[in-house]
């Protein structure tokens, strides 16, 4: 299966969705499901959150010429932006001949906190809580027999003491394998059931007990070498990585660089029913670790101007649990993929992210992001103007001509269209 097809963007959703189908074997009520025309009941969606009175469609397309770890994989992006998935196809594709992406995995520990206060010597408890950990143990995997026999389950307790403004509490860290889980649920049980231990080994009082979004030890690292993408041309090259090297000393271009980044990783961490916010928390501050919010990659000039582009960032993601297995779009989108386990999901995902910030980075240093990312929102900017769904196309083509892509200009041009037509 390749992930590459020439033309795809030029097909219509019906055309695109046939041919993706017909790549990876769906059937005509996982078409159907992907089209929102059956499954997702108002039931449904009652059953996920709460008060619900409707919900908010949101579009879902595919990212193509995607290969990972030697695999090609169509990835499913869900996002409300234009350019994202036009973005990250276009970077892949450029990568693509040189092996794509190629990912390793820290593997799948998320950390649970237990803050103790009142405890009267912090560093004597603290000694006395590892004295009792395999007691601490034993009582937390007793909370998820499922978890342990999957070979997952809490593997090590740590304990620190933070010096605060009133007092040295003590936070107590659960180090769980959640496996294929993101493993929120999962680690909030067992530090809710470990705390009355806690309290009586420290003889402190218990407050929080919850999981932490800094999840640095489920780190996700990807590489890609694309080929000569400014071909050969020494002044684009210099640029591209001069706009690269800001975001890793000024925090304000951090943050949009990032921010591109998280573009293509929250689209594809929502299109699988993951927890978007969890991931970017995560990956905001784990941007911040050396003490300074800085970029998520680096990019590096190889021989024979190739551009060697790596990222890491804590990927808590999972295929269990949660949306992941109950809305039905979320359950075909890691079909779509193929993956089989949570680190492939990640592998995938922050491909994604990869390839998103080199399109972000090469427009931006190049010709400027607007050009680009105006016609592909003048379908909609059409739309808005007035335009009915058989003017549209010929509204963006005058738009395109003339590069008139401000409000006022669509409406003029749906304007003189109409005028035409009537008269
Ligand atoms: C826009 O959604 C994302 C960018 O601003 C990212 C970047 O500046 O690197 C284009």
């Amino acid at each position: 299966m390749t992930s590459r097809i020439s033309g795809f963007y030029k097909l219509s959703p019906e055309e695109r969705l046939d041919k993706i189908a017909d790549k990876i074997d769906l059937n005509e009520e996982e078409k159907s499901i992907l089209k929102g025309d059956s499954k997702f009941s108002i039931k449904q969606a009652d059953r996920m959150i709460e008060n619900v009175i409707g919900y908010l469609p949101i579009p879902l397309g595919i990212a193509a010429n995607f290969k990972v770890n030697g695999r090609d994989v169509f990835v499913p992006m869900v996002t409300e932006e234009p350019s994202v998935i036009a973005a990250a196809s276009n970077a892949a594709k450029l990568a693509y001949d040189s092996g794509g992406f190629m990912t390793s995995y820290s593997g799948s520990i998320m950390i649970g906190q237990i803050q103790v206060t009142d405890v009267q010597d912090p560093y004597g408890a603290m000694a006395r809580v590892y004295e009792n950990k395999q007691e601490l143990i034993n009582l937390c995997n007793q909370q998820d027999p499922k978890l342990v026999s999957l070979g997952g389950g809490i593997q090590d307790v740590h304990v620190r003491v933070v010096h605060t403004d009133t007092e040295k509490m003590m936070v107590i860290h659960l180090h769980v394998d959640t496996k294929d889980a993101m493993g929120a649920n999962a680690v909030n049980t067992m530090a809710e059931a470990a705390s009355p231990l806690i309290e009586k080994i420290t003889k402190g009082k218990v407050i929080l007990r919850i999981l932490s979004n800094l999840a640095d030890e489920r780190i996700t690292r990807v590489r890609a070498v694309f080929e000569n993408p400014f071909q050969d041309d020494q002044e684009a090259i210099d640029k591209f990585y001069k706009a690269s090297q800001l975001a890793i000393y000024d925090p304000y271009r951090a943050a949009t660089h990032n921010k591109g980044i998280m573009n293509g990783i929250s689209s594809v961490v929502l299109a699988t029913g993951n927890d978007t916010r969890a991931v970017e928390a995560g990956a905001h501050v784990y941007a911040s670790v050396s003490g300074q919010y800085q970029s998520l990659t680096r990019w590096e000039k190889g021989e024979n101007n190739k551009i060697i582009g790596t990222l890491e960032l804590p990927l808590a993601v999972g295929l269990v649990g949660g949306a992941t297995q109950s809305h039905p779009v979320a359950k075909l989108a890691t079909k779509m993929m193929g993956v089989q386990t949570a680190e492939q999901l990640a592998a995938v995902i922050a491909s994604v992210g990869l390839a998103q910030n080199f399109a972000a980075i090469r427009a931006l240093a190049s010709e400027g992001i607007q050009k680009g990312h105006m016609k592909l929102h003048a379908r909609n900017l059409a739309a808005m103007a007035g335009a009915t769904e058989g003017e549209i196309d010929q509204v963006v083509e005058i738009a395109v001509k003339n590069q008139s892509f401000k409000f006022h200009e669509m409406e003029e041009i749906v304007k003189s269209l109409n005028t035409h037509g009537k008269g």
